[in-house]
């Protein structure tokens, strides 16, 4: 007799609205989004990206007052990138080094604007300042040079530290990059400016339209594979996470965000430490043009994949739909 009703019923919880929400066990807030920004040379320019559709460049004005919507919305962290006029690029990259560079600029003018009330996140490699779009310094066989390009980087980052960068994110795949930098800032006494390593960065097909966006799409030739991550690796990513956390790291990213959400797991497991991703340009034009094809709501499917973010364990996840993100959590 009783064997006909289940001992278990997991629908039971799920039945009404007010258990399902009862029962949720991942929230998404507006603070747990990082919000990636372009900046562009002039005053009241927008610059639409042609392949993000949504994002635009914005002049340092522009970039002030995103940076006071992310406050408004509950967002408490910007990531900054720019778009480095054509005659500032060169093959070493020099542009990023230079203390009024459009980075450092927007720098200062958020932290003027904002203070404590927003973090600025600001990207080192070299790749928005040289004439060949690599992140690094070239030898004569067009090889990405390690150990030259981290002193360079070294210098890259104290230089936004010194703009009043709140946390550092070497996205440039280089070894040894993150003690490097730590020990400078030390040395600088920036000892409160963190290091949020792209610890796990792959070489991957999804970064498109965030080239077109700092402008060093058409000038790269060749590809980044041989300092960006091959795909089919899983372990190798645990080594980087390792190797940056024992260098300095005080959190790592791992990137392209959701065909690796298995490799934020096993950091998260593994390691306890704070992980963010990044949901890279593709995957937010992917989800834009989707939905505009008729592939599914855009707001439900873009909630769904940030949502799977916390889930898999992350701290935080950058992504450009951080103000549309933040304003349905907020409605
Ligand atoms: C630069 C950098 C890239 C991204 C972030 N920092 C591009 C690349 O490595 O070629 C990609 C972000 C995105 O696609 O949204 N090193």
């Amino acid at each position: 007799m009783t064997a006909r009703y289940p001992a278990t019923r997991l629908r039971r919880t799920r039945a009404t609205a007010w258990s399902r929400a009862l029962h949720r066990e991942t929230v998404l807030t507006p603070s747990d989004l990082i919000w990636p920004l372009f900046v562009t040379d002039g005053k009241g320019v927008e610059d639409p990206v042609a392949s993000l559709p949504g994002v635009s460049r914005w002049s340092v004005d522009g970039i002030v007052d995103r940076a006071r919507e992310a406050v408004d919305l509950g967002i408490r962290c910007v990531a900054l990138f720019p778009n480095t006029q054509e005659g500032k690029r060169s093959d070493d990259g020099a542009e990023a080094l230079n203390p009024d560079n459009l980075m450092c600029r927007a720098i200062k003018a958020i932290k003027d604007a904002c203070g404590d009330d927003l973090g600025v996140l600001t990207d080192v490699a070299l790749d928005p300042y040289t004439s060949h779009g690599q992140d690094g310094l070239l030898d004569d066989a067009g090889y990405v040079v390690n150990d030259d390009t981290v002193s360079v980087l070294v210098d890259q980052a104290v230089n936004q530290a010194q703009a009043g960068a709140d946390i550092i994110a070497p996205s440039d795949m280089m070894d040894g990059r993150v003690h490097a930098i730590r020990m400078a800032l030390e040395m600088g006494g920036h000892h409160n400016v963190q290091i949020m390593s792209y610890a796990a960065k792959y070489a991957s097909a999804f970064y498109g339209p965030f080239r077109d966006a700092v402008g060093s799409g058409g000038l790269l030739k060749g590809d980044k594979k041989s300092y960006q991550m091959d795909p089919a690796n899983a372990e190798e990513a645990l080594r980087e996470v390792e190797l940056d956390i024992a260098e300095g790291a005080d959190s790592v990213m791992v990137k392209p965000g959701l065909a690796y959400l298995d490799i934020v797991w096993r950091v998260k497991e593994r390691f306890g430490v704070p992980v963010f991703a990044y949901q890279v340009s593709g995957e937010y034009a992917l989800i834009e043009i989707g939905a505009r094809e008729g592939v599914g709501d855009r707001d439900a499917l873009l909630m769904e994949k940030l949502l799977a973010f916390k889930r898999a364990g992350c701290s935080g996840i950058l992504t450009y739909h951080a103000p549309v993100a933040a304003r349905l959590l907020g409605a």
